[in-house]
């Protein structure tokens, strides 16, 4: 496609959401790259964000900028500007606000969480993990191998790269303490069926830890109804800013022993949160939730919401805005992931890794692992690149996965991993790019 048409193509008018308005709130999107307007295809990643958390995080340090607990003015506004991004998580997730953990990253929550729970396990516990997760959902639980702890791998159907859940219901036994897996997979964009993992850990006594990284820009989140017992998320990876959160069951967080200073407080959550927090990106948190509630509010179209099987309420919650945002997220990522998998498959050469079959998009996320015959995912990345098309390549830390699938030693995948902000012309263009390579 020529500069020129991707300029003048016009916007689909029938979407289940206002995508204009969707557009409009996130400034980096209408950037040019090369004289090219800039296709983020790049959210797994981590996804752009909207003014207003640019503008929380800046009002923040021009005025609030403070520690915590002290005995004056911008303190004590700190202080509520983080129970407030307490409240919008807790709401996020389905949770009471004291089961919200800040840290800088999912990576190092889950280290720090692995510790705590590796304590109290030795040799003849065993950690199920799978061949399907981020190594962030690994590394911090085989690091409990020093311990003598035995760690277990889940395998995945190489054919579509589910998870094999026979296999991982093999793998847990009386002996299992902790199951962790991921939501969905940042690699191939598989949506695992997480209440069934949790219910298998809890039947054989285990701890369900669940990676929801890749999942949250996506779908929502609820935690109650998953009953899993901890689920880490990334806010840059759903609209908001560089920091890390991690739901905790309030039983496993009142018992369960932190590695900390003295001079920390034992309340819960605050003594799972180690140092002094990034309260500017907390900060933005906070406006990152209410871009969501907002697009659920007042910019989904009401039979976008009818076919998601939801009403809308005549004075909706908080949380029952952001649920109507996902029903609407859900059903425009549908129409990219039909766009895109019709035209992968014209494209000669190309092999998709993950389910490609249109009528299981419930079981996966607009996330798409492919090769294409004579060109490594470098080469392909950094040409897409040079066109404005921001892609990635490589393992992007699932490294079980492009072993076990043995694409790592050839440079792992090109992934395309769309969200909401992106538009059917974008698709187009990627799959015009790919098409005459
Ligand atoms: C599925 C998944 N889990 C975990 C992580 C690690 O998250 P963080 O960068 O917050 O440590 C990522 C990051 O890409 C991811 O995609």
């Amino acid at each position: 496609m020529t500069k020129a048409a991707i300029e003048s193509a016009a916007a689909p008018t029938t979407e289940p959401l206002d995508l204009d308005w969707v557009r409009a709130q996130v400034p980096s999107l209408s950037q040019l790259v090369n004289g090219y307007p800039t296709a983020f295809l790049d959210g797994p990643g981590g996804t752009q964000v909207p003014q207003r958390v640019i503008t929380a995080i800046s009002d923040y340090l021009r005025t609030n900028n403070a520690n915590t607990c002290g005995a004056y003015a911008t303190s004590r506004h700190t202080d509520q500007v983080i129970a407030g991004a307490r409240a919008a998580m807790a709401d996020f997730l389905g949770c009471e606000a004291d089961e919200v953990i800040f840290g800088p990253n999912m990576t190092s929550l889950t280290f720090a969480l692995s510790r705590s729970i590796g304590r109290e396990l030795g040799p003849g516990d065993e950690v199920v993990v799978t061949h399907l997760d981020h190594d962030a959902n690994i590394s911090p639980w085989r690091a409990l191998e020093e311990r003598g702890v035995k760690i277990q791998f889940a395998d995945i159907h190489e054919e579509d790269c589910t998870l094999n859940m026979d296999d991982l219901a093999s793998k847990i036994n009386s002996r299992t303490k902790i199951v962790a897996a991921g939501y969905a997979s940042n690699a191939v964009g598989t949506i695992n069926d997480v209440k069934t993992i949790v219910r298998l850990a809890h039947e054989a006594g285990a701890i369900a830890y669940i990676d929801a990284v890749h999942y949250a820009p996506h779908g929502p989140i609820d935690v109650r109804e998953l009953d899993c017992d901890f689920l880490a998320c990334s806010t840059y990876k759903f609209f908001g800013p560089h920091m890390g959160v991690l739901f905790g069951k309030r039983e496993h967080l009142v018992r369960l022993q932190p590695y900390k200073v003295r001079a920390n407080t034992n309340a819960v959550p605050q003594r799972w949160e180690w140092g002094t927090l990034n309260h500017e990106c907390i900060a933005g948190i906070t406006a990152c939730v209410e871009y969501l509630a907002e697009l659920g509010r007042t910019h989904v179209a009401p039979d976008a919401l009818a076919r998601g099987g939801r009403v809308r309420a005549p004075a909706p919650t908080r949380r029952e805005m952001l649920q109507d945002a996902y029903t609407a997220i859900r059903a425009h990522e549908r129409r990219l992931m039909q766009q895109v998998l019709r035209g992968l498959r014209e494209i000669p050469g190309l092999r998709l890794y993950g389910i490609s079959d249109s009528s299981r998009l419930d079981s996966r996320c607009p996330t798409f692992a492919v090769r294409i015959d004579g060109h490594t995912p470098l080469e392909l990345a950094t040409k897409l690149g040079q066109q404005g098309i921001f892609t990635w390549d490589g393992n992007y830390y699932a490294i079980n996965l492009t072993e076990r699938l043995g694409v790592e030693k050839d440079g792992g995948f090109l992934r395309i991993g769309l969200v909401h902000y992106n538009t059917e012309q974008e698709v187009e263009r990627v799959l015009d790019a790919l098409r005459r390579f």
